[in-house]
């Protein structure tokens, strides 16, 4: 179980807090969904709970223990807005293994099964793959330092109708396993599979319920 309480970011530079006294509750084998435009906070909630920024106020919580942020950066695996901007390795194996000489075939191989692309030839470069495959490739990176909590910023942005659904069906997946936190600006289908929902407005987190959003996203445009 994730707790947020109270978590405030306030930099000195700005003269309004980012996040702003956020409570926040994920059970295990859940995921969350917090929706916010662009500016909101999002992905400095992510960062806070990734253990890369320090919060000015507030608590983290994982079960009963309260965590610093070298515990977070060890708990949480946090896939970045277009990852796939970010890859080094010029082979699937060296994405993978990368500051991770380590790891053995057989734990790259269980990471690459859990994203669908166990298929692929280790050699393949990670810029010939697809935009979807590429994603899943970014969530391999993480899955295979086994986090408890896997973080997602805008997993779907940029992709295709078909990849989105793909990408949508293995999160349902990885839910089994993990509690995954995703955000995002556009919930589309992510909205399908989340347990619980979150808008975020200006670093103000308030909780809002799934099933409603479904059912206002199903309604037809009205037609002007
Ligand atoms: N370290 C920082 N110092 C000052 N402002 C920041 C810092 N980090 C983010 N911001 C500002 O905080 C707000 C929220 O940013 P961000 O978390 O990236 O939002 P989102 O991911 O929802 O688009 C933005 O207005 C951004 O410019
Ligand atoms: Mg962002």
């Amino acid at each position: 179980m994730l707790y947020l309480k109270d978590l405030v970011y306030h930099p000195t530079a700005t003269p309004t807090p980012i996040l702003k006294q956020i409570d926040l509750e994920l059970a295990p084998q859940q995921m969350g969904l917090v929706i916010g435009p662009s500016g909101s906070g999002k992905s400095t909630l992510l960062e806070t709970l990734a253990g890369l920024t320090e919060p000015t106020a507030g608590q983290i919580f994982w079960r009963e223990q309260e965590l610093t942020s070298l515990h977070l950066q060890q708990l949480g695996g946090l896939v970045f807005q277009f990852p796939e901007r970010h890859f080094c390795g010029s082979t699937i194996l060296e994405e993978v293994r990368l500051g991770h000489p380590e790891w053995k075939a057989e734990q790259i191989n269980g990471a690459l099964e859990a994203v669908g692309l166990a298929h692929l030839a280790l050699h393949t470069s990670p810029h010939s793959l697809s935009g979807g495959q590429q994603r899943r490739l970014a969530l391999a990176v993480q899955l295979i330092r086994q986090p408890h909590l896997l973080l997602l910023d805008e997993p779907t942005a940029g992709l295709d109708w078909s990849m989105r659904r793909q990408l949508v069906s293995l999160l349902a997946k990885l839910k089994a396993d993990w509690s995954l936190l995703v955000v995002t600006h556009d919930a589309g289908e992510l909205l399908a599979i989340a347990d619980r929902c979150w808008t975020l407005n200006h670093g103000e987190l308030h909780p809002a319920d799934p099933q409603s959003l479904r059912a206002k996203a199903q309604q037809p445009e009205p037609v002007s």
